[in-house]
């Protein structure tokens, strides 16, 4: 199998090298191709995965390039990891809102927006390449944030694509080691959109533990989402910390104003990462990767690769056409829910309804994703505006035009129409 990476020249790739080794029973990688084109970076991180390959014993082979076409020529499988403009556009995502009162975020609110914008043309063009290049039945998996709204630019062109994202795995662990269970057995009920979910039901080998598991770790879960307890207790489930834009937005705009951004941390991290990858006697994943959020997104991704390739039917949460599961939202809109994954692709299991509060938030922030990718795909400031207008986090129009603006100015060199 050749699996090719783009964006493979990311600080995270040893991440999923990690994976790709420990796991490579159920992965038998023959070709890895890591698609990047900062040269720089791919090949340090080239240099310690074929290190860690080594160490580990995986035979396949890891091939470094900045060619597109060459990286997703006969690929069975292509995993989207990009970030255009870097960390210094996120520090821009996560800074330019407060000027209007919004908080910044590389994924939610005006911040995700632009993300959403300078990335989805990109994606959309590589898909083309890998329509043309790769093997007719390929999956391109995508992590590439915003990834509800990439996944729908991804499918609606008529694509093979899955969305993924790690905080579903993230609850499942922490879960599991509240019951003290192996996190194979455990199944969430977790529902709503890309980085805008909540869990509201567990079970393991099909027996509900969600009230027992709320009861006994309210405090600790509350704690690790930074939300009030009242406030899990009063919706009778777990959001995930995306949530905490929504529902503590003014307080964490307070704490964005008196602290560095995320990116510049990241920034730090990336920098410590990048000396050792250049270390020649590193040949694991180094702890610092442990830092970053996306900590075990390998283990989604072998996870879903590996059930899509045997057909192993088991479920897990992805992000994919929402087809009536959430009956308010249009059909082609992309949901996260639980789904079975076997050769044909992903299958979404029966959801239960969501309450008002819920649906609304849900069914808003859909509206606003439509609106987004309309304008990623066609541009135009008017388009940007709707989009912004239409925002849970935005609303008001004087705001809103005050953001297009602002977001149009920072993005203009990422956005062709601009
Ligand atoms: C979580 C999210 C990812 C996001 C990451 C950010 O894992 O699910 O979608 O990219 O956090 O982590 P970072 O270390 O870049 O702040
Ligand atoms: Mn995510
Ligand atoms: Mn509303």
């Amino acid at each position: 199998m050749k699996l090719t990476v783009i964006g493979g020249g990311s600080t995270y790739t040893p991440e999923l090298i990690d994976g790709f080794s420990r796991l490579r029973e159920l992965l038998p990688i023959e070709e890895l191709w890591l698609v990047d084109p900062d040269e720089h970076r791919l090949e340090l991180v080239s240099g310690v995965s074929r290190r860690m390959f080594a160490r580990a014993g995986h035979p396949g082979k890891i091939v470094a390039s900045s060619d597109v076409v060459a990286g997703v020529s006969d690929a069975d499988v292509v995993l989207l990891q990009l970030r255009i403009g870097g960390q210094a556009a996120r520090k821009g995502d996560e800074t330019w809102p407060h000027a209007c009162g919004c908080i910044g975020q590389e994924t939610t609110g005006p911040g995700g927006f632009a993300k959403a914008l300078r990335t989805v043309p990109v994606v959309l063009e590589y898909a083309e390449l890998v329509r043309r290049h790769a093997k007719k039945d390929a999956w391109i998996i995508d992590f590439t944030n915003p990834v509800g709204i990439v996944t729908r630019a991804l499918l609606s062109a008529g694509h093979r694509a899955i969305g993924l994202c790690n905080v579903a795995i993230g609850f499942q662990r922490r879960f599991a080691g509240m019951l003290d269970v192996d996190w194979k057995r455990v199944q969430l009920d977790h529902v709503g959109l890309n980085h805008l979910t909540w869990v509201r039901g567990a079970s393991v080998d099909g027996k509900d533990r969600f009230s027992e598991l709320f009861e006994a770790h309210l405090a600790e879960l509350a704690s690790e989402v930074e939300l009030p307890e009242g406030l899990l207790r009063l919706l009778g489930n777990v959001p995930s910390y995306y949530l905490r834009y929504y529902y503590a937005h003014d307080e964490v705009l307070r704490e964005q104003l008196g602290s560095p951004t995320r990116a510049e941390e990241v920034m730090a991290i990336e920098h410590a990462l990048l000396e050792k990858y250049a270390d020649p006697s590193v040949d694991t994943k180094p702890e610092e990767l442990e830092k970053r959020g996306g900590a075990y997104y390998s283990e989604a991704a072998v996870d879903l690769i590996a059930s899509l390739r045997s057909n192993r039917g088991d479920v897990q949460v992805v992000n994919l056409l929402n087809n009536g599961r959430l009956p308010f939202l249009p059909d082609d809109h992309v949901i996260e829910v639980p789904a079975t994954v076997d050769a044909t692709g992903v299958h979404a299991l029966p959801v239960d309804p969501l309450p008002d509060d819920m649906a609304g938030l849900v069914e808003h922030v859909a509206g606003y994703e439509r609106l987004a990718l309309d304008a990623a795909v066609h541009g135009g400031r008017d388009r940007v505006l709707r989009a912004l207008l239409a925002h849970p986090l935005v609303g008001q129009y004087d705001r809103a035009e005050k953001l297009t603006d602002l977001l149009i100015a920072e993005n203009a060199q990422h956005l062709a129409w601009a």
